[in-house]
């Protein structure tokens, strides 16, 4: 059978890195694929030779569009990331006719329904596995493996970069921005870290899982989202005080009111696999109905990593060039014509457990208006602990864990709490989830 001809976009981290794998591993590719697998043309505004194998025979351009244009590329590898120009140059490769894969996930969340519609259209495959959790096949676990269930939650640490910082921070007491330096250097980290901190980045992957776990449109606008950056030692250490670990999770959930998508710092109990996932590692626990919990574990970033997963991608496509449209897997799992518009729930309803740590004047009766408070909102605490002021100090901390209540009926008691005299800085709010099956 005839080569398949790849063009490449992006010779950064991931593309470097998809360039080596394929070359290192072209026999073992080619038995899987029965044919060969040719990097035919590559576009890159700059990259370092050396760090690459042979480029010889290769057509090299700075213009991306040459690549999706170009009548002998069969499938167009876009590894330059961001919204645009990724999303023109993927519609325009469409256009042509040429299958794509990409390992952008803000592209997939914030376009996809475009890109599949015209890909649908066009009978061409949009592959994506690199988007979500680095090198772990996450995608085509949901999407093929666990196609029997109903996919009842999901629960994700699937930003790299965020998980090795509180795991830093945690095990070696490092400041946030020492270690995010740490994490640029070694390509883990976004072109902007804002997004791995803030939680941007899982919030785009979160997206995609709740897409094809549940047959809903891509909706990366409708994500509860929030970021690390505001989390302390003293919180983590608490935490573990109770036997729980500060995770950053993705948490996708279906309820009888509709889809719960939130991305948010977690407290999960340390007996958990997942609460010991640590550095840059990803894990993400699907919990189906027939299958029950299972959990996928790997490197969610670097090079070679991720090139595992463009590269799968690749092996797949190039195996059903041939096969008619209609019989490929569906791109976001669930047949296009069978996908629902399920509600998507407001964070104010969404239910969950909740740590606080509240900062008192060490006076009577200020526990008796706390509880008073939470007990008006029907919020029944599960534990409380109240702490020595520390040294020189005449406040005192208290930290307590409820049971389950809505976002709204706690944020009530929150406002409620912080007008209270006696309560001297804002309510720390963390959410916990038992991630129990
Ligand atoms: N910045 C991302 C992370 C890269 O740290 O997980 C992989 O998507």
């Amino acid at each position: 059978m005839n080569p398949v001809n790849i063009g490449l976009m992006g010779l950064g981290t991931v593309g470097g890195g998809t360039f080596n794998v394929l070359a290192r591993n072209a026999k073992e590719i080619t038995r899987r694929v029965g044919r060969e697998i040719n990097v035919t043309h590559v576009a890159a505004r700059e990259y370092n030779p050396d760090s690459l194998g042979s480029l010889e025979g290769i057509k090299i351009t700075d213009d991306a569009y040459q690549v999706v244009n170009d009548p002998d590329v069969d499938i167009v590898v876009e590894l330059i990331g961001g919204y645009e120009p990724a999303r023109d140059l993927v519609l325009k490769a469409i256009a042509n006719g040429k299958h794509v894969v990409t390992a952008n996930k803000a592209l997939i969340a914030k376009h996809g329904n475009e890109i599949f519609a015209a890909a649908h259209d066009k009978g061409v495959m949009v592959a994506f596995e690199a988007a979500v959790a680095g090198g772990i096949p996450i995608i085509k676990a949901i999407r093929e493996g666990l196609a029997a269930n109903q996919i009842e939650w999901i629960a994700g640490i699937i930003n790299g970069t965020g998980n090795f910082i509180l795991t830093e921070m945690r095990d070696k007491g490092r400041d946030f921005a020492d270690v995010l330096k740490e994490a640029q250097e070694l390509g883990y980290a976004e072109a902007d870290p804002t997004f791995d901190v803030e939680g941007i980045d899982a919030a785009h992957k979160l997206a995609i899982l709740a897409s094809i776990a549940f047959g809903i449109p891509l909706q990366f606008d409708a994500v509860f989202t929030e970021g690390i950056s505001r989390i302390t030692r003293e919180d983590v250490s608490y935490a573990e005080e109770l036997g729980y670990r500060i995770k950053h999770l993705g948490i996708t959930r279906r309820t009888d009111k509709g889809i719960e998508m939130r991305v948010h710092p977690t407290l999960i109990p340390e007996r958990r696999l997942i609460a010991n996932v640590d550095g840059v590692m990803n894990a993400v626990l699907v919990q189906g109905d027939a299958v029950g919990p299972t959990l996928y574990y790997g490197a969610g970033a670097g090079a070679e990593p991720t090139a595992s997963a463009v590269v799968a991608d690749i092996v797949d496509v190039a195996r059903v060039l041939t096969v008619d449209p209609e019989n490929r897997v569906p791109h976001l799992a669930f047949q296009t014509d069978a996908m629902t518009d399920t509600r998507v729930l407001g964070m104010d309803d969404v239910e969950t457990a909740y740590y606080l740590r509240l900062k008192a004047s060490d006076q009577p009766g200020v526990l008796a208006d706390v509880t008073r408070i939470l007990g008006d909102q029907q919020i029944s605490i599960e534990a409380i602990i109240q702490k020595e002021p520390p040294e020189g100090a005449t406040d005192v901390p208290i930290i307590m864990l409820t049971h389950t209540v809505t976002e709204r009926s706690m944020n009530d008691a929150i406002s409620r709490i912080e007008a209270l005299a006696a309560i001297t800085d804002e309510v720390v709010r963390i959410r916990v989830e038992s991630l129990g099956s």
